[in-house]
C-alpha cells in the first residue's frame, strides 16, 4: 500500500475489540479469522485504519491488557502468521493496522514476572518491576490496594489488577525491551501503535500520574517511528489539564492522543463548544491533529449515555443502570456522529457504534468478566456492557457472530440492529456512518474550521471544502442557513427546519 507519511492526520480509525468482533472458529470468542472475514465490511464502511485492542498471549485477567508476551498472538485469537496475513489483506483494501502496546504493566504470567518471582528479593529480574519489602499506600485504579504480596513476602505494585504488575521504567532494560517490541511490529508492517495508560509509566514517592520523565520515553519511541516513516503513535492520555495533555503532542513525542474531554462532554451546546474550542486551541499551535472520540471499550455506549438525564461521562461515577431514553439517545448519537466526523482531525469509531448498539446492562453477575466487577465485590458492573459480541445477521443470538455461544450474551432485541438488518435500510445508523465516512474522505478530515454564529443551542461551522455542519442541540427546530444542497442529515428535515437533536451537512457552493 502507498505509504503517505501523514495519513493519520485526518483518518477515520475503527476500533476492533477482537474478542467481540467476529468469531471465525466457533468457540464463542472473536478472533483473527473472524476479523479477516469481515474486512470487506470495514472497507465498505469506509474507515482508513483499524486499531485492535491487545491481541497478545494473555490470561485475560483484564481483557488482554495483561500481556504475557508482546511478540506473539493469543492462541484463542489465532497465530502470528494469521496476524501477518491480516496486515497484508487489510493493506490490500487500503486499511491500515494499529496495534495496542501496553507499557505500564505486564502480566503475572509473563516470562519476566516469572523470572522475578523465581529470582527472589534483590535479584536483577525484580528490578524490572516494583518490588518492596513493605506495601505502599496507593489504591488500584480497579479498586482495592495497589500492592500484592508475593509468596516470599515481598510486595509488588500494580496500578490495575494484581495480575498486571507495573513495569519499572527507571530500568533501562525496560526501555530497550519496548524499543524492540515497537520494531517487531513495525517490521511486520503495522502502521501505528495505541499506547495504553500512556501517562502512568513513571513512578516516584509522591505519585505516578504524568511525571515529567515520561516524556523522555516517548521521545525515544518517536525516533523509532520516524526511522520507519508513516507510523503513528497514539496516546491514551486521560489528563483534564490541557496544558499537561499538550506536552505529549510536542513535535518530538506522540503524533496524536485520544480526545477524552470531548468523549466526557455532556450533550450540551455550550459545553461542546467549549470543548471543541479548547481542543483546537491545544492542538493547532503544536501542528498536531485533534481526534474526536465518542466511545471505546471502557465507557458506556453512546446511545445509552446520551439518553440519560446526565449525559456527561465520568470514569469515577459511571452511572451504570441510571434510566436511559434510548430513542432520544439514538437520535443524539446520530447527530453526534455527524458532528465528530465533520470536525477537523481524526475520528474514532468503536465497533458497534456504527450499528447504534446500546449498553447491555443486564448481564448476569456470574458471566461478567471485567476485573472492576470482581474488585468492587459486584457493586460496580464495569465495562462488559459495551463489550458484548457484535450482531451481524439473523433473527436470534449469536446473530452471525460465530457458530458457538458468545462469551457474553447478546440481547434478543439486537435482531433489529444486525449489520444485515441495517444494510439495505437507507435510514439506518450503519448507512449514516457509511455515507458520512465516504463524504468525509473528500470534504472533511485534517484542517481547521470557521464557526458560524447561528444562535444559542446551535453548533455550526464551515470547513475548507465549503461543507457546513449544523447541529441543533436546542429544544426547538431551527432554520438552516442558505444552502444549495443537504448532503446528509442525521434525521428527517422538514423544509429548511432542522429539528432538535439533529445534525445536517450542507453545501453552499
Ligand atoms: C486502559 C484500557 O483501555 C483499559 O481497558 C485497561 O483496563 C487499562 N488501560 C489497563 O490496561
Amino acid at each position: 500500500m502507498r505509504r503517505s507519511d501523514t495519513w493519520w492526520r485526518g483518518a477515520a480509525i475503527y476500533q476492533v475489540y477482537l474478542r467481540s468482533f467476529a468469531d471465525g472458529n466457533g468457540d464463542g470468542v472473536g478472533d483473527l479469522a473472524g476479523l479477516r472475514g469481515r474486512l470487506p465490511y470495514l472497507a465498505e464502511l469506509g474507515v482508513n485504519a483499524v486499531w485492535l485492542n491487545p491481541w497478545y498471549p494473555s490470561p485475560m485477567a483484564d481483557g488482554g491488557y495483561d500481556v504475557a508476551d508482546y511478540r506473539d498472538i493469543e492462541p484463542v485469537f489465532g497465530t502470528l502468521g494469521e496476524a501477518e496475513l491480516l496486515i497484508e489483506e487489510a493493506h490490500a483494501l487500503g486499511i491500515r493496522i494499529i496495534v495496542d502496546v501496553v507499557p505500564n504493566h505486564s502480566s503475572t504470567e509473563s516470562a519476566w514476572f516469572r523470572e522475578a518471582l523465581a529470582g527472589g528479593p534483590g535479584s536483577a529480574a525484580r528490578e524490572r518491576f516494583w518490588f518492596r519489602d513493605e506495601p505502599g499506600g496507593w489504591r488500584s485504579i480497579f479498586g482495592g490496594p495497589a500492592w500484592t504480596q508475593a509468596p516470599d513476602g515481598q510486595w509488588y505494585l500494580h496500578l490495575f489488577a494484581p495480575e498486571q504488575p507495573d513495569l519499572n521504567w527507571d530500568n533501562p532494560e525496560v526501555h530497550q525491551e519496548f524499543h524492540d517490541v515497537l520494531r517487531f511490529w513495525f517490521d511486520r508492517g503495522v502502521d501505528g501503535v495505541r499506547i495504553d495508560s500512556a501517562a502512568l509509566l513513571m513512578k516516584s514517592e509522591t505519585g505516578f500520574e504524568d511525571l515529567d520523565e515520561v516524556h523522555e520515553v516517548y521521545r525515544g519511541w518517536r525516533r523509532i517511528a520516524d526511522e520507519y516513516g508513516g507510523r503513528v503513535l497514539i496516546g491514551e492520555v486521560w489528563l483534564p489539564d490541557q496544558e499537561r495533555f499538550a506536552r505529549y503532542l510536542r513535535p518530538d513525542e506522540l503524533h496524536t492522543a485520544f480526545n477524552f474531554d470531548f468523549l466526557a462532554c455532556p450533550w450540551d451546546p455550550e459545553a461542546l463548544r467549549r470543548s471543541i474550542d479548547q481542543t483546537l486551541a491545544t492542538h493547532l499551535p503544536l501542528g498536531a491533529p485533534p481526534t474526536w472520540v465518542l466511545s471505546n471499550h471502557d465507557v458506556t455506549r453512546v446511545v445509552t449515555r446520551y439518553g440519560r438525564a446526565d449525559t456527561s461521562w465520568d470514569n469515577g461515577a459511571r452511572r451504570d443502570g441510571a434510566p436511559a431514553d434510548l430513542e432520544l439517545g439514538h437520535r443524539r448519537a446520530r447527530a453526534a456522529a455527524l458532528l465528530a466526523m465533520a470536525l477537523p482531525g481524526g475520528v474514532y469509531v468503536y465497533q458497534g457504534e456504527e450499528l447504534g448498539l446500546p449498553e447491555v446492562e443486564d448481564i448476569p453477575g456470574e458471566l461478567r468478566q471485567d476485573p472492576i466487577w470482581r474488585r468492587s465485590d459486584g457493586t460496580v458492573p464495569g465495562r462488559d456492557g459495551c463489550r458484548v459480541p457484535l450482531p451481524w445477521s439473523g433473527e436470534h443470538p449469536p446473530f452471525g457472530f460465530g457458530a458457538g455461544e458468545p462469551w457474553l450474551p447478546q440481547p434478543g432485541e439486537w435482531r433489529e440492529l444486525t449489520a444485515e438488518a441495517q444494510d439495505t435500510d437507507l435510514g439506518s445508523m450503519l448507512n449514516l456512518y457509511r455515507t458520512g465516512l465516504r463524504l468525509r474522505r473528500d470534504h472533511l478530515g485534517d484542517g481547521t474550521l470557521t464557526w458560524l454564529p447561528l444562535g444559542p443551542g446551535v453548533l455550526a461551522f464551515t470547513r475548507e471544502s465549503g461543507l457546513t455542519c449544523v447541529v441543533n442541540l436546542g429544544p426547538d427546530p431551527i432554520g438552516l442557513p442558505p444552502h444549495d444542497r443537504v448532503l446528509l442529515a442525521s434525521g428527517p428535515i422538514e423544509g429548511d427546519a432542522l429539528p432538535a437533536d439533529t445534525a445536517a451537512w450542507i453545501y453552499a457552493r
